[in-house]
C-alpha cells in the first residue's frame, strides 16, 4: 500500500517537476532573460530541476516495478507497449521514461557527440512531457479527482504560458534586430 501511494506522488511531482523542465527550456533557448531571473540563472534552475525530476522519475518507476498491483516488468520499463496490463497507458510512459534517459546519455556524452547531436536529442527530448500528461491521465488513480485535474491543468498553462512568451516576443524582436541593422546609430525604445 505504501508502495503504490509513493508510486503516485512521486509520479506527480516527476510531471510537475517536468513541466518545470520544459518551461525553463524553452525560456532558456530563446537566449532571452526571464524578468529577474540572469540566464546563467535560468539555466542552472533548469539543470537542477532536471536532476530532480530524474531522481522522482526513478523512484517513480522502481515503486512500478515493485507494486505487485501495477504489474510491470523491467523489460516493461523501457520497451513501450509490451506491459501486460494496461500497455497503452505505461507504454506512453515507458516512452517518457526513454526519452529522459536518451537525454541523460546525450547529456554525459554531449562533448563527444557535438552541440547538433545533442541539440537535436534534446530538443526531441522534449516530447517526454506530454507523452508523460497522457500517460497520468490515461492511468492515474487520482485522474478522476480534482485536484490531480487541477494539477494537470495547472501544468498545461504553464507550458502554453511558456509557450506563448516565446513565440508571441519574436515579432518584436525581430523588428528591433532589423531597425538595428538599418539604424545602427538610433536607440529604439521597445514598443
Ligand atoms: C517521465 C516518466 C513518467 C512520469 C512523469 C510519470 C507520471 C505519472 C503520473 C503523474 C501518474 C498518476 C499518479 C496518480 O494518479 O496519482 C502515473 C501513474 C502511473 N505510472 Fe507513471 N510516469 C512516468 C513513467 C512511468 C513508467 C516508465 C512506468 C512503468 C513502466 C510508469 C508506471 C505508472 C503506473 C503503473 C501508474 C499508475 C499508478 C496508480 O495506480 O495510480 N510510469 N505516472
Amino acid at each position: 500500500m505504501a508502495v503504490w501511494y509513493l508510486m503516485r506522488g512521486t509520479g506527480v511531482v516527476s510531471l510537475v517537476l517536468l513541466t518545470g523542465v520544459f518551461a525553463l527550456g524553452i525560456a532558456t533557448r530563446r537566449r532571452a532573460r526571464i524578468p529577474t531571473l540572469p540566464r546563467f540563472a535560468t539555466l542552472a534552475l533548469h539543470r537542477s530541476l532536471s536532476l530532480l525530476a530524474v531522481t522522482f522519475i526513478a523512484i517513480h518507476v522502481v515503486t512500478a516495478l515493485v507494486d505487485p498491483y501495477a504489474a510491470v516488468v523491467v523489460v516493461d520499463l523501457v520497451v513501450p507497449f509490451t506491459a501486460s496490463s494496461q500497455p497503452l497507458w505505461i507504454g506512453l510512459g515507458a516512452l517518457a521514461l526513454d526519452l529522459v534517459l536518451a537525454l541523460i546519455v546525450t547529456g554525459l556524452l554531449r562533448r563527444r557527440i557535438g552541440r547538433r547531436a545533442f541539440r537535436a536529442v534534446h530538443w526531441g527530448a522534449y516530447a517526454a512531457w506530454p507523452l508523460a500528461l497522457v500517460h497520468a491521465i490515461g492511468i492515474g488513480s487520482d485522474t478522476a479527482t480534482p485536484w490531480l485535474r487541477w494539477v494537470g491543468v495547472a501544468c498545461v498553462l504553464v507550458v502554453a504560458a511558456g509557450a506563448a512568451w516565446r513565440w508571441g516576443a519574436r515579432p518584436a524582436q525581430t523588428t528591433r534586430a532589423s531597425q538595428s541593422r538599418t539604424a545602427p546609430t538610433t536607440s529604439v525604445s521597445p514598443p
